[in-house]
């Protein structure tokens, strides 16, 4: 019976290696944050919690890849508020959001930095802006690709100054903090686990954070809002998505483990020497990333509505 099948599933789960795709190039923020917390779950559950990156089309390619895996709790997609967006982005996307995931937990949600090349001449966010102004099309603005939230970070700034630039998309922002590091692009709306520890070695610039305060990584660093952007607040939900019709005990048994590893000292460490901090344990559940999932796909679908197809 499906749900004998079910119970006897969750009481020996996991009974082999576990995969967390990360829809994005090793290196970037996403794939830190997943290996950090496949590490701690791993060591709880006793087996092998590996991490599968694959890059491309902002994510939704590693997003689909799990939108069609088993739902046997084997087949995990470990990402950030971008999977609530493909819908809105991608005519064509495989997969509906509205179905096709069912919901492990939220992890941590992380703060986004406007970088730029470390010998950007611009002192401050009014000096880039007049600068982006001037360069127009010419300027170059490193992203993750469509519905990446370095690329809706892009799509923030640029509705809210009306400026526009060139977007170069990569397989994630590890490959493209490279670049910005060799100063082959000129900018970047990157999250601190990616941005943090260059600002602080100066081998990139940053200009602003997105969030709606200052950040205690960053005491120095301006908001967007401060810099008469009022309103712009964004950061970078991370979750755990599972296959839709992955068993509830299956979800909660990954949940408890999600719970545990961000209780861990040595993950809340890590975490904030890279700006942020792991979500409240209530928040690690199937239910609250249900809530938060469901309204962000409502939210983001309202703001790109019209925007141009990937
Ligand atoms: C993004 O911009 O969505 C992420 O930074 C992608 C990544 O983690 O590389």
């Amino acid at each position: 019976l499906p749900f004998m099948a079910g119970a006897a599933m969750a009481q020996d789960y996991p009974s082999q290696n576990i995969t967390i795709v990360v829809p994005a190039a090793a290196g970037g923020p996403s794939d830190t944050v997943a290996r950090l917390i496949a590490d701690k779950m791993s060591a709880e559950f006793g087996q092998q919690v590996l991490i599968e990156n694959m890059g491309g089309a902002g994510g939704s390619l590693g997003a689909a890849r799990v939108a069609k895996a088993e739902p046997d709790g084997y087949t995990l997609l470990l990402y950030h508020v971008g999977v609530s967006t493909f819908g809105a982005l991608y005519p064509n996307l495989p997969y509906d959001t509205n179905t096709a995931f069912s919901s492990v937990g939220l992890v941590t949600d992380v703060p986004m930095t406007l970088v730029s090349r470390k010998d950007l001449e611009a002192a401050d966010v009014a000096g880039l802006l007049d600068w982006l102004k001037g360069e127009g099309t010419g300027a170059t603005f490193g992203t993750a690709g469509v519905g990446s939230v370095s690329d809706l970070c892009g799509r923030q700034l640029s509705e809210a100054t009306g400026i526009e630039f060139t977007v170069v998309p990569y397989k994630g922002t590890g490959p493209a903090m490279t670049d910005l590091l060799g100063g082959q692009i000129d900018l970047m709306c990157d999250q601190t686990t990616n941005t943090a520890n260059q600002i602080k070695a100066g081998e990139i610039k940053p200009y602003a954070v997105t969030t709606p305060e200052r950040i205690a990584l960053l005491p120095d660093t301006p908001t967007l809002a401060e810099n008469g952007l009022e309103g712009f607040n964004l950061s970078a939900w991370h979750a755990i998505w599972a296959p839709a019709g992955t068993p509830d005990d299956v979800r909660n048994r990954l949940s408890e483990a999600l719970q545990k590893a961000l209780a861990d000292p040595d993950v809340i460490d890590r975490f904030a020497t890279l700006g942020t901090t792991p979500v409240a344990p209530d928040l690690a559940t199937p239910a609250a990333m249900d809530e938060r999932f469901t309204s962000e796909i409502e939210r983001w679908s309202k703001l790109l509505a019209g925007a141009p197809a990937n």
